[in-house]
């Protein structure tokens, strides 16, 4: 319970989230930038650089989001720039970095530093990336060498950015790098994520046991289509079994749960995580359908009076509730690492911030223990497949221009942050009906 009930935790960290890639420019030396050269891959033909050309701008982009009340900031270091060849770690790169961090201290911001978002650089990719075994080895080493040279400039660190992303966008539906449609590889490339992440977590605390080193997982909610349709509940409870289970309870236990056991041997110190990184968006509804096998007999859907965004997700503030108090069972503290809207016109994005947070903090008040939230995003930024299309900024950025224009939702964010409070209180909006449409093409995220 909140001891003065309406407001946030007092020591509450407010701040929003970024990943490396998506916003520095000039990432030329990892699989995303080369990825982002074939016709087809990226929306409108767009490319990485300059996205936010936050490499060079960061020091005047944090005075914008101090500005705004927010005292933390999430943010990920790029592995390519840190280590453009294996073994050999760019002093220039960890300067800039450390200056990074430095900068927030600054500002009185604390951060929460990513080690892994998404991209790898070119000689990881060419040594078969996640689906080599041998590179769970190469990112321990990485992250041991960041944390020495970085860990006295942030107490908070996450090793990978939503594991299961990355296995299903790249291994399943083949919409990232590296294009794969191989279920078994997706199922390989996780067993080297958890075992990536056990090595560097082993290693790390050894070294630097007063850092927090957690795991940013996307969560979301898989509800059955039909409610009364016993083969519906089946398929949803399977995908929450495999796409919110696997990885939490593998990383409880110290060691591979079904259905990654069949996929190869990995094991490590149970309960490796001091805190849980929450990444939550939206929710699907999930309909037997023979023809899906690839998707485990499952056709995702939405409701048909849905309130969606611009990537047509659903805008489903209850779904945070749900996970939030689902994760109390896991008895760590909660960081809501990413939470946000594709809304170009910011027409809905007020109501996504309100709703949100007050899920957040509805479940503080039922005992779920969230130390701190992170909206996705600050700025407008190069957002994968997306390209620039999908704007996902509290502050719009024009890849031109450059020129930040703060959205009216930047406005309402910065009251929550400088009250610690919802004002006026909100309600949430009463739950959608029950029938469901075709969901179309979307992405796992
Ligand atoms: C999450 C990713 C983040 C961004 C948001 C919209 O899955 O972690 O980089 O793409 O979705």
């Amino acid at each position: 319970m909140t001891s003065n009930p309406g407001r946030f935790p007092e020591t509450f960290l407010w701040g929003t989230a970024t990943a490396a890639h998506q916003v520095e420019g000039g990432n030329h030396g990892n699989d995303w930038w080369a990825w982002e050269q074939a016709p087809g891959h990226i929306k409108n033909g767009d490319r990485s650089d300059p996205a936010c050309e936050h490499y060079e701008r960061f020091s005047s982009d944090f005075d914008l989001l101090r500005s705004l009340h927010q005292n933390a900031h999430r943010l990920s270091v790029e592995w390519s720039r840190i280590e453009p060849v294996r073994g050999e770690f760019s002093a220039t790169a960890i300067a800039h970095y450390r200056d990074v961090l430095q900068a927030l201290r600054d500002r009185g911001m604390e951060p929460l530093v990513t080690l892994h978002h998404f991209t790898n650089p070119s000689w990881i990719a060419d040594a078969g990336g996640w689906d080599n075994p041998q590179t769970a080895v190469d990112f321990a080493r990485f992250a041991q060498r960041v944390t020495d040279e970085l860990g006295d400039l942030s107490r908070y660190w996450i090793t990978f950015n939503e594991p299961t992303v990355i296995a299903y966008q790249g291994y399943v539906r083949g919409e990232w790098p590296p294009g794969k449609h191989d279920m078994g590889a997706a199922a390989r490339v996780l067993v080297t994520l958890l075992r990536g992440h056990w090595m560097a977590y082993a290693r790390i605390k050894q070294r630097h046991p007063e850092l927090q080193l957690g795991l940013a997982h996307h969560l979301r909610v898989f509800d059955p289509a039909r409610r009364w349709a016993p083969q519906d509940r089946a398929v949803a409870a399977a995908f929450g079994r495999v796409f919110n289970q696997t990885i939490l309870g593998s990383l409880r236990l110290g060691r591979l749960v079904f259905p990654l056991t069949r996929a190869g041997t990995a094991s490590g110190p149970p309960n490796s995580q001091d805190f849980i990184g929450l990444n939550y968006y939206t929710r699907e509804l999930i309909k037997f359908n023979h023809r899906y096998r690839a998707e485990l007999f499952g056709q995702r859907m939405l409701p048909a009076k849905a309130r969606r965004s611009d990537l047509n997700w659903e805008l489903y503030p209850e779904g945070l509730f749900r996970t939030l108090l689902a994760l109390r069972r896991e008895q760590r503290p909660i960081y809501v690492t990413e939470n946000g809207i594709a809304d170009g016109t910011d027409t809905m994005r007020p109501e996504f911030l309100l709703t949100h947070t007050s899920a957040v903090l509805r479940a503080i008040e039922a005992g779920a223990p969230v130390r701190g939230y992170f909206h996705w995003t600050c700025f407008d930024n190069f957002e994968w497949a997306e390209g620039y299309s999908a704007k996902f900024g509290l502050i719009a950025c024009d890849p031109v221009t450059q020129e930040r224009r703060p959205r009216p939702s930047a406005m309402l964010y910065a009251q929550i942050c400088r009250t610690n409070r919802l004002s006026p209180s909100v309600e949430l909006p009463p739950a959608p009906p029950d029938s469901a449409e075709p969901a179309g093409p979307a992405d796992l995220r």
